[in-house]
Parts: structure tokens; sequence; C-alpha cells
């Protein structure tokens, strides 16, 4: 018997079809009640049981072998027969695949980042849930700042000490908390804050600080970075104005603005007719920032900026509405497959 098994399952092996009607003598030798195996099977149950233990397992293998190799036959004659019914047709239109986009506020911060690294700058993170101490403290706020406030800010139920932070000049201090001076840090992230939403503001958007210290750093120097990196981001002839501002962690403080590129400063809806378009505070650092992060201000200076992503996004791309950025809606976000 074990000749038998091992005769058929080579046969089964060498066998292959072409037709129905080939598969019919498969079935028909191979696998029908009356084809061979089974008559081993007959055979086998008048055996000696020393005889039975040996053959069981080689028997029902070579069952099991049949059985496969018929359903890869029929597999195979389906797959020709589909074939025939329909031949390929090469104008048929393809399957549409959507391979997504990057988001307009990737792209943006991708060009961002890229302008400022070409400058020597290294990028710094922090933590999203922050400390009083590194979003406001640190950075020279009053206690009575209304920052502060809960209308403002989202404050940790379980430890008030902790919050969302309100921008990423939070990664300022812990950037010279933890390193040695000279610094040259961008810092990009998501920020929070307790407004309603709507078309022009939102509970959570994205802000890119930048952060210099040295020795003998001026004012004019932070011109000059950012005058690089407004022509760079909006073109040649793009032009800085900076207005005196205040911010609790810069003396002096500014508000940058740049010649609207839109109406090239004739005067549209997005620049609101002025011709200028505000897009980052800056400022000298103030000396009670250094101090409280352990530098010294008559041996180090530098100055600090801070913009915002969806902004700059809006202003090149033109997007109406804040909240589109977050919406996941496919016919915003498909506009922007090309950049
Ligand atoms: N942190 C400010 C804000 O959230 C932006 C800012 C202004 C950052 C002036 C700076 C700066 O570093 O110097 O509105």
């Amino acid at each position: 018997m074990e000749e038998k098994i091992k005769a058929l399952l080579a046969e089964i092996a060498a066998f292959s079809v072409e037709s129905e009607a080939d598969l019919e003598t498969y079935r028909r030798l191979y696998t029908n009640r009356k084809a061979q195996i089974n008559t081993l099977f007959a055979d086998f149950r008048q055996l000696p049981p020393e005889d039975k233990k040996r053959l069981g397992q080689p028997l029902n293998q070579l069952k099991q072998a049949a059985n496969d190799r018929l359903e890869a036959f029929q597999a195979q004659l389906r797959q020709q027969n589909m074939a025939a019914d329909r031949p390929h047709d090469l104008t048929l239109p393809g399957d549409p695949h959507m391979p997504g986009a990057r988001h307009p506020l990737s792209i943006v911060l991708a060009r961002i980042v890229g302008i400022f690294e070409r400058l020597g700058y290294d990028i710094a993170e922090g933590p999203e849930i922050e400390d009083d101490w590194h979003n406001f403290t640190a950075l020279n706020f009053p206690d009575n700042h209304p920052a502060r406030d809960m209308q403002d800010t989202f404050f940790i139920h379980r430890n008030p000490d902790h919050l969302l932070r309100t921008h990423t000049s939070s990664v300022q201090i812990r950037a010279m908390e933890e390193g040695k001076p000279p610094f040259r840090i961008l810092a990009p992230g998501r920020v929070y804050r307790n407004e309603a939403i709507s078309a022009r503001a939102h509970c959570f958007f994205h802000q890119v600080e930048g952060l210099v210290i040295d020795k003998d750093i001026s004012f004019a120097d932070m011109k000059q970075h950012l005058q690089f990196f407004a022509t760079e981001l909006f073109g040649a002839n793009t032009q800085i104005k900076l207005r005196p501002s205040y911010f609790p962690f810069t003396e002096i403080s500014a508000e940058m603005d740049v010649t609207c590129r839109i109406c090239e400063g004739e005067g549209c809806n997005v620049c609101k007719y002025s011709g200028w378009l505000e897009i980052m505070g800056c400022g000298m650092v103030d000396p009670n920032v250094l101090r409280n992060c352990g530098i010294d201000p008559d041996e180090y200076s530098g100055f600090a900026f801070g913009m915002g992503v969806e902004r700059i996004a809006q202003i090149l791309f033109r997007v109406p509405d804040l909240r589109l950025y977050s919406q996941n809606d496919l016919r915003f976000l498909q506009q922007f497959e090309q950049f």
C-alpha cells in the first residue's frame, strides 16, 4: 500500500488540466467515490492495527493532496473562462486612486522652516501641556496679566499650575534653560486659546517662534533676518515695516508688516486697503527673561519673534476662513495637490 500511495501522489503532482474534460478525468481518477484513493481506504480498514498506525497519516495526506489539487484546477479554469469572456479593454478608464496631498499648513510650515534653516536656525520643541513658569512667569508676564485669565487660557483642572500653552514662546524658555548661549532656534508648534470658533479665531492654531541669543546681537540683526525671511517667503520686492508694540517678554517690541503681495500695495480686502499685512510680533529679548533663564544680560543679548502659520497660509493661499484648515473637507484639501 505504501508504494501505491507514493505512486498516486506522483501522478497527482504531474497531472495538469486545460479544459473541463480534463477536470472530469481528474475527478474520476482521484477524487470521485469510486476513485482509486477511496478503494485504498476500503483496503485500509482490513489492515492489522500496527499497519493502520503506520499508514493512516500518509493515506490522509494523499486524500488532502488530491482535494487541494482539485481546488487549484477549478480556480485555474475559472480564471481562464473569465479572461476568455472579457478580453482586456485597454480603453476602459482606470480605477481612480487618491494619493492624498500635503496639508496647506504643512506646506507653509516647511517653507518657513526651510528659510530659517538656511540662516542656521535649529528646530526646538516643547510640550503642549505647559506650566505657568514657562508659558507666563519666566516670560515676564505680570501676575495680573489678562492672558492668565480663564477667559483666554485653558487651564488643566487637576493642576491649575498646568495649562495648554497659549504660544510657542514657552519653548524659548525651555531652550535657554536647557542649553548654553549662543542660541539660534526655531520652534514650530500647536498652541491653544480659549476662543469661540469663528472664521477669524480658533481654539487651536499653529505658531513658529524664533530666538537668537549671542554676544552683541542688535535690533539691526533682527531686521536683517526678518527682511530675508519676508523676501524669501513672499517674493523679491517685499518690504517690511516694524511698528512699535508691546509684549511682556521683549523690550523693545514691534509688530512686523509686509507689503501686500495680493494687491501689490494697491489696496484690497485682505490688507483692508492699507497695502500692508501684519504677520508677526518681535523684539529684543527682555533682560528679565534672560535672567530668569540664568543668562547674564550684560554679556548676552538677542531677539525673538513669533508668527501664526494659519495667518501666513491665509495670505499665501487666500484662505478666507480659519475653520477650513481643520474641517478635513476634501474639496478644500485637494486644492493644494500641486504645491
Ligand atoms: N507670543 C506672541 C503671541 O502669541 C508672539 C510673539 C510676539 C512672539 C513677540 C515673540 C515676540 O517671540 O518677540 O502672540
